[in-house]
């Protein structure tokens, strides 16, 4: 394998710290589930207009591949070497009363966090009957679940068109086709082993083997964070007794992709904050201010529609739980004063 042509104005983390030495130092190297650098890097090599451009394919990989990992990691997260992720999901201490009691602002909230399996190769790295054994012990894990979290398990395998479409339309699920995980191998033998579980509210979903192998996620209309936060909580302790998550000291939960590494949350308001889009850079002041990321509203890569906005958090690792959906909260508390200040 030959150091990848890379262009020169290219800009993700990839370009930036992929060197000739780390290469040459690394391009020969497997983890023990065949896991190659030329995989770890296709997507950003193929995809030039990656953010990130780099992906995992099991835990061994960020040992392995350090030369790389550690460099992005710090320039992502702030998080060198030696620093050590803790976590604390305690609702009692966010401090988060409704921001927007009226519903002038907030349509919705959503936090979501990323699991894996313990001793599994990431979805990038998974055979086909691994990935259904994964599935078939995070269903059976779910099934046990009961009160507000009770709910039914839909395959992908199966389900029509229009179902998909809706529940991709509403919010509820993922899109398929992700050309950044296509290129790493995480679609492969798409759609088998993939698919949604959800309770009748649609309060309280599992998207099962998508780029990570469960994304928990707990959302509902309006601004009430920490119900969704504690609702998020109970969920991930009861499916964390029937599901072994893999989780390291250093990197906290393991994730397909560095930027979820640690807590892997991304707590999140839809929000409507039209005058203040008029002035992106106003605007992008007080999101970089409270380490905030600014997303359309059908997802990743999506646009803005009608001035709403998906605003979450950005740091994921070397904070808790708390502090990463406080970062969410305090950045939207200083847009709706800037919005009201504008209207
Ligand atoms: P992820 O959150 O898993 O990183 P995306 O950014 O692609 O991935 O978002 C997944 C889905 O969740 C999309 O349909 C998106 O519109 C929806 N979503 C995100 N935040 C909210 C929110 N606060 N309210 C409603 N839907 C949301
Ligand atoms: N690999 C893509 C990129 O580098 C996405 C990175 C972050 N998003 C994610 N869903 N992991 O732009």
């Amino acid at each position: 394998m030959n150091y990848p042509k890379l262009p020169e104005d290219c800009k993700s983390m990839l370009c930036k710290h992929l060197t000739p030495e780390s290469f040459e130092e690394l391009k020969n190297k497997k983890t023990a589930n065949g896991f190659t650098l030329e995989q770890a890097i296709n997507s950003g090599v193929v995809n030039i207009d990656s953010g990130i451009g780099v992906y995992a394919g099991d835990k061994e990989s960020y040992t392995l591949f350090d030369k790389l990992f550690d460099p992005i990691i710090k320039d992502y997260h702030g998080f060198g070497k030696e620093d050590k992720h803790t976590s604390n999901l305690n609702p009692d201490d966010l401090n988060a009363p409704n921001p927007d009691p009226d519903g002038e602002f907030i349509v919705s909230t959503r936090i979501r966090v990323g699991r894996n399996m313990d001793n599994m190769p990431l979805g990038p790295a998974i055979s086909k009957e691994q990935r259904d054994k994964v599935e078939a012990s995070v269903v059976e894990g779910l099934s046990t679940l009961d009160g507000e979290l009770k709910g039914d398990y839909f395959p992908l395998l199966g389900m029509s068109k229009e179902i998909q479409d809706d529940l991709i339309k509403d919010h509820f699920l993922f899109k398929e086709g992700d050309r950044f995980l296509d290129a790493v191998g995480l679609n492969k033998n798409w759609p088998e082993g993939r698919g949604i579980y959800h309770n009748s509210d649609k309060t309280f979903l599992v998207w099962v083997n998508e780029e990570d192998q469960l994304r928990i996620i707990s959302m509902q209309q309006g601004g009430d964070i920490k119900e969704v936060f504690s609702r998020l909580v109970s969920a991930i302790k009861s499916i964390e007794t029937k599901v072994p998550f893999s989780y390291s000291e250093h990197l906290g939960y393991i994730t397909s992709c560095p930027t979820n590494l640690g807590t892997a949350m991304r707590a999140s308001v839809h929000i409507a904050l039209p005058k203040l889009a008029e002035d992106m850079e106003a605007f992008k002041t007080i999101t970089d201010k409270y380490y905030l990321q600014i997303r359309g509203i059908h997802g990743e890569h999506s646009e803005s529609e009608g001035g709403v906005y998906d605003i979450s958090n950005l740091r994921r690792l070397g904070i808790t739980e708390v502090e990463a959906v406080q970062d969410m909260y305090d950045g939207v508390v200083a847009l709706i004063k800037a919005e009201k200040e504008l209207s």
